[in-house]
């Protein structure tokens, strides 16, 4: 269906508090986004559900993790009188969408989804055995998107195979039932080391298994030990007159993803801008301790108003709790018109009103 409104659903699992990498790969923008004043309508989804899909047997983890989730939300200056901040399960239309859908995938589809085939491995279900409903999530999460008809979805790059499974699954219910779901697009982020922030240690994608992340919540002191305890540079740059490299540095890939001209002017005046601090390590002559040293104070221009927001709120929990329900009472009108839409192009709206009491005796006459 075509839409005249530019509507964003994204949305996170609430498994966690969330960290550097989830701001640079989607929550800076959604603030930019939200302040842009270009949108019509912003939702942002809590997914406890499809949190509850490789964690059924510790949904305790899943409970306390909703208000850190909101909690970061909040302090990352998402507010709620311009976005409406919602919870999956509160949600029983996202349900009934998923129930749908199911029936217009199959399961060689989901198979190829290179997320969830990853994300197969990561978690050890190839060997223990393949829960039905973690199979499903890309299902419940076109779900998501499509119940609140957004035409644009905010996210990390790892999420490109959900919104391409997402806009098949639209084209293929218009297409069997007539013209009722509204094709999203996915957006991520320009920058590519936005796109993947890799954890404090290089290797991987920030986790917390991996003990390699920088929270948002984290306080001063622990940033610093991440940065200088567990950050490598260039194993070549041994003296600092040595030539350096960048090129899988993470000092220099965290400072790709964060740092601006500002900061230099405020913190590294001897350079103008990253190209010209990158040459002169390049060349040698630029040490270590200084580049981590700058990187340390960008991210705490960037965490310390976040961190001290996060206490704010974290005084008023009943207040979040109010946020939360206001944007569920929201969430279920929007998300429940666009289940009746859908239950009405698939002609079982049986009981919206008593018209099938007449079809049904016409149709059983005729057969007579
Ligand atoms: N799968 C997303 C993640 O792991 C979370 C999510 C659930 C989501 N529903 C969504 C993202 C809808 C965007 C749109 O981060």
């Amino acid at each position: 269906m075509e839409s005249s409104k530019k509507i964003i659903l994204t949305g996170d699992r609430p498994t966690g508090r969330l960290h550097l990498g989830h701001y640079v790969g989607s929550l800076k923008r959604r603030v930019e986004l939200q302040n842009s004043g270009e949108f019509d309508d912003i939702n942002i989804l809590i997914a406890d559900d499809q949190a509850l899909t490789d964690n059924a047997d510790n949904p305790g983890k899943i409970r306390d993790n909703i208000i850190n989730v909101v909690l970061d939300y909040l302090s990352v200056g998402l507010d709620p009188d311009k976005v409406t901040i919602c919870v999956q399960s509160a949600l029983p239309a996202l349900h009934s969408l998923t129930f749908y859908y199911m029936n217009l995938v199959t399961t060689a589809r989901v198979s190829r989804n290179p997320t969830v085939k990853s994300e197969i491995q990561m978690r050890g279900f190839a060997d223990e055995g393949l829960p039905v409903g973690f199979f499903c999530y890309p299902i419940s999460q076109a779900a998501d998107i499509t119940a609140f008809d957004a035409t644009i979805v905010p996210v990390g790059e790892d999420q490109l195979p959900m919104i391409e499974q997402t806009r098949e699954i639209v084209e293929k219910f218009n297409k069997t039932y007539g013209d009722t779901l509204v094709l999203p697009k996915a957006v991520i982020p320009e920058n590519e080391f936005q796109r993947r922030l890799p954890g404090v240690d290089g290797k991987a994608k920030m986790s917390k298994s991996l003990g390699n992340c920088i929270y948002l919540s984290d306080t001063p002191g622990t940033v610093k030990k991440q940065v200088n305890g567990k950050m490598f540079t260039d194993p070549l740059h041994l003296k600092i007159e040595d030539p350096g490299h960048i090129e899988g540095n993470v000092v220099f890939t965290y400072l790709d993803a964060l740092c601006t001209d500002e900061h230099f002017k405020e913190y590294l005046p001897d350079y103008n801008n990253l190209d010209e601090m990158k040459e002169h390590y390049k060349r040698g002559g630029l040490g270590d301790g200084v580049c981590k040293k700058f990187l340390i104070s960008v991210l705490e221009e960037e965490l310390a108003p976040i961190r001290e927001k996060r206490a704010k709120w974290e005084a008023n929990i009943g207040d979040v709790y109010d946020i939360l329900s206001d944007g569920i009472n929201r969430a279920r009108k929007k998300t429940d018109a666009v289940l009746a839409r859908v239950q009405k192009s698939m002609r079982i709206d049986y009981f919206e009103d008593r018209s099938i009491v007449k079809e049904w005796e016409e149709m059983l006459r005729s057969a007579q």
